[in-house]
């Protein structure tokens, strides 16, 4: 981070700022005008911009605008005679880091440049640091770092490879459907297609049809010869989303094409091969399914050779700000919006919420908040009626079916261990104290839950 470009239209300025800069081992560049600057910016690229405000051709807020606009970010600092403070701090307003303001000495230069540098090093520092831990926490499309998410990752990664058949379960929103296509992107598979069909949403007289395919005249409406979804798949993954909605008369010949590896079409006589990694999902319980008769016992078996379920993001809430951040950068991106974040009693309610919808109840909250948002930080006034209202978080999850008491305990705990942390500003000793429990077993509880504050 040695270089420097100084702009000015005074040829004087140009070469003593140079001399000095130089004499201290930056290399430097210099340009009399906007223009010639932004044919340096491209060239020389500079770490850092020392510009005048007023010249001819190109001032240097106009300078700084066309950075801007180009996604150049590299660090100005604006030079502006005495008596032009307005500009100087209309500079900083749009983007510049500092200003110097004329006559300066030759120390003073220095001085600026080197705050600048500690600063940029940090910044770069601090990026670096971010995108390790969203490389950590990212697999494939999925984000996460809490430890049962983890060790989804890892299994998925082992068995990716194998034709086998996995189920994956979890309620409505959990990242199911990610989960199924992370394990056909990891595999030897990820160049082939990946089809996704949901069981519940296709008429039953229709389904069949749409798995299997169909001959001309199988039917009424079968005009032309059709592949059905299984042979579209082939050499790559179909996702049989809902299958619990999958109707008992079909579950038979799907059990048969899951043994035979071969389908016939609807109406054809001959049965033709597929080569298809089946992954399975569903919201509900298979084996009470199972148990109830609603489901074949022997498909199950058959499906539930490598089962993954995701647990519910209220078992996981150290994914919640990682989840936010990730959706209100996406939607930046999308609406052209430019929503920082959110203030500390957004985040609050957001952490303790229980999202019965999971991810996408909170995808959905994101994007509804920056689309009501008057500012650039989101409020608890952004938030759904529903999710603000449920500010008692522990009351929501006894109301909830469960039953466990370890798992109410828990929740409870991380909220209280929450709430202290925040009150104290990150001081476990107070917080211990708050807590009434000891010290070491705060930290170990803050470890176990994956609370980082
Ligand atoms: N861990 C995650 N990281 C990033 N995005 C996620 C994550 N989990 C879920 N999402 C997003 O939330 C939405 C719901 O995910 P997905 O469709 O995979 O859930 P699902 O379990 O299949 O839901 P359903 O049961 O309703 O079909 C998607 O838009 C998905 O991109
Ligand atoms: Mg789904």
């Amino acid at each position: 981070m040695r270089r420097v470009l100084v702009v000015d239209d005074e040829e004087n300025i140009r070469l003593v700022v140079r001399s000095h800069l130089r004499r201290d081992g930056y290399e430097v560049e210099v340009a009399s005008n906007g223009d010639e600057a932004l044919a340096l910016v491209d060239s020389f690229g500079p770490d850092f911009i020392l510009t005048d405000v007023r010249m001819p051709k190109m001032g240097g807020l106009d300078l700084l605008a066309t950075l801007k606009a180009k996604g150049v970010d590299t660090c100005v600092i604006v030079m502006s005679a005495y008596g032009n403070v307005d500009q100087a701090l209309e500079a900083m307003k749009a983007g510049a880091y500092d200003y110097l303001q004329k006559p300066f000495k030759a120390e003073e230069v220095l001085l600026t440049i080197k705050k600048a540098e500690e600063r940029e090093l940090l910044r770069r520092e601090n990026r670096a640091l971010k995108q390790e831990i969203r490389h950590k926490s990212q697999f494939e499309e999925i984000l996460s770092k809490s430890a049962s998410m983890q060790a989804i990752f890892k299994t998925i990664a082992k068995v990716a490879d194998f034709k086998t058949t996995a189920l994956v379960t979890g309620e409505s929103g959990v990242g199911k459907e990610l989960v199924a296509r992370a394990l056909h992107a990891r595999s030897n598979r990820r160049t082939g297609p990946f089809v996704a069909v949901n069981c519940g949403a296709i008429p039953e007289n229709l389904l069949e049809s749409e798995l299997f395919g169909h001959k001309r005249g199988a039917f009424t409406d079968a005009s032309s010869d059709k592949s059905g979804l299984f042979e579209q798949a082939t050499g790559g993954t179909l996702l049989l989303d809902e299958i619990g909605e999958l109707p008992i008369s079909l579950q038979g010949k799907l059990l048969r094409v899951l043994q035979e590896e071969t389908i016939r079409r609807l109406g054809d006589t001959k049965d033709v091969k597929v080569d298809v990694r089946i992954i399975a999902a569903t919201h509900r319980d298979l084996s009470a399914e199972t148990k109830a008769g609603r489901f074949r016992e022997d498909l199950f078996y058959r499906i539930n050779v490598l089962h993954v379920h995701v647990p519910p993001l209220r078992e996981r809430r150290e994914d919640v700000p990682l989840l936010v951040d990730h959706f209100v950068a996406r939607n930046n991106a999308r609406f052209g919006t430019n929503i920082r974040g959110l203030d500390a009693e957004a985040r609050r309610i957001m952490l303790e919420y229980g999202w019965p919808g999971n991810a996408r109840e909170l995808e959905n909250t994101v994007e509804r908040a920056m689309v009501l948002a008057e500012h650039e930080v989101l409020v608890a006034d952004d938030l759904p009626d529903r999710v603000r209202e449920a500010r008692d978080p522990i009351q929501m999850h006894l109301m909830s079916q469960e039953l466990s008491i370890k798992k109410t305990s828990r929740i409870i705990e991380e909220i209280l261990i929450r709430r202290a942390l925040q009150k104290t500003k990150g001081n476990r000793t107070r917080a211990a104290e708050l807590l009434e429990i000891s010290h070491r077993a705060l930290l170990y509880k803050i470890k176990d839950f994956g609370v980082d504050v």
